[in-house]
């Protein structure tokens, strides 16, 4: 993380920011971001975050039950009175062969990744609605794009590319933005299986940065520079989009190997 690089403190004083699934990885990371520019910011996750690196107030959510939902709500109006900017980022993702994919792991994807962005959207409306709003979801360049074994994450990722736009269109008259992230590799537990898995991590890292115009993979902060932005006035007239953040990578077609 570059801390030279922070957007403006102050930007978001004096609003209330629910980051889904913040207790780790990119969440926590955007949530840091939003504290940073003056949110008030509330982590809804299903386990506490640990003490020592995170920021704001958490409450227990599963974006996949209704129920837990509301309840996450009626916290953010009691204790915060207020709810300004909402934060769609909790996600799973696996491997599975299509030709054997179960529909109960078909399921247990849609429910989190796409299910959960609108159970959590429509819940924090009315909140929203009191004083206008932005909506930021993390989609994924594999809403763009597959690697293998892939097609309930990219069919998720797909279709939270297509919320937002709808999001866009039926908020926008109450003065809700709805945005999308779409992250490329960030270094984060829920891809560090992948690079784990290889007997040479170093190699794969090497290998990995090499796809990246940049010359190296992402950071939380990354995104969570952007989610600022798409959160702040600063992008008052921004909504309906999916912003790509991935170091170049979608922007250069591979070359075989001995071309590149
Ligand atoms: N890491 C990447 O390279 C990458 C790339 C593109 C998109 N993304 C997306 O970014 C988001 C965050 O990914 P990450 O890499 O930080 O993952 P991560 O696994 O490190 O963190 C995900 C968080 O979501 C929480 N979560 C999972 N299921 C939940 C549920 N039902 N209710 C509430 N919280 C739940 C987890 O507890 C965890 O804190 C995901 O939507 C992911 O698809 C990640």
């Amino acid at each position: 993380m570059n801390e030279a690089a922070a957007p403006a403190a102050g930007d978001l004083a004096g609003r209330v920011a629910l980051v889904t699934g913040g207790r780790q990885g990119i969440g926590a990371g955007i949530a840091r971001r939003l504290a940073h520019a003056g949110a008030v910011v509330v982590i809804g996750d299903l386990r506490a975050p640990d003490a020592s690196d995170s920021v704001g107030r958490w409450v227990g959510l599963d974006v996949t039950d209704p129920d837990s939902v509301g309840d996450a709500m009626a916290s953010i109006e009691e204790v915060e009175g207020r709810l300004d900017i909402v934060v769609n980022n909790a996600g799973i993702m696996f491997e599975q062969d299509f030709e054997t994919h179960p529909l109960e792991s078909w399921s247990a994807m849609v429910a989190v990744n796409l299910t959960g962005p609108f159970l959590v959207s429509r819940a924090a409306t009315p909140l929203l609605k009191r004083r206008g709003g932005s909506i930021v979801n993390i989609g994924s360049i594999e809403g763009f794009s597959a690697n293998p074994n892939h097609v309930a994450y990219g069919a998720t990722k797909g279709g939270v590319h297509g919320m937002t736009n709808a999001l866009a269109v039926d908020l926008g008259p109450y003065g809700i933005r709805c945005n999308a992230v779409a992250p490329g590799w960030i270094d984060t537990e829920l891809n560090a299986a992948y690079v784990d898995a290889h007997p040479d991590r170093d190699e794969v890292v090497r290998q990995l940065a090499r796809l990246h115009p940049v010359g190296h993979i992402g950071a939380p902060e990354d995104i969570g520079d952007v989610v600022v932005w798409l959160a702040s006035d600063r992008s008052g007239f921004v909504t309906g989009q999916v912003i790509t953040v991935d170091g170049g990578r979608l922007s250069r077609p591979p070359l075989p190997p001995i071309m590149g």
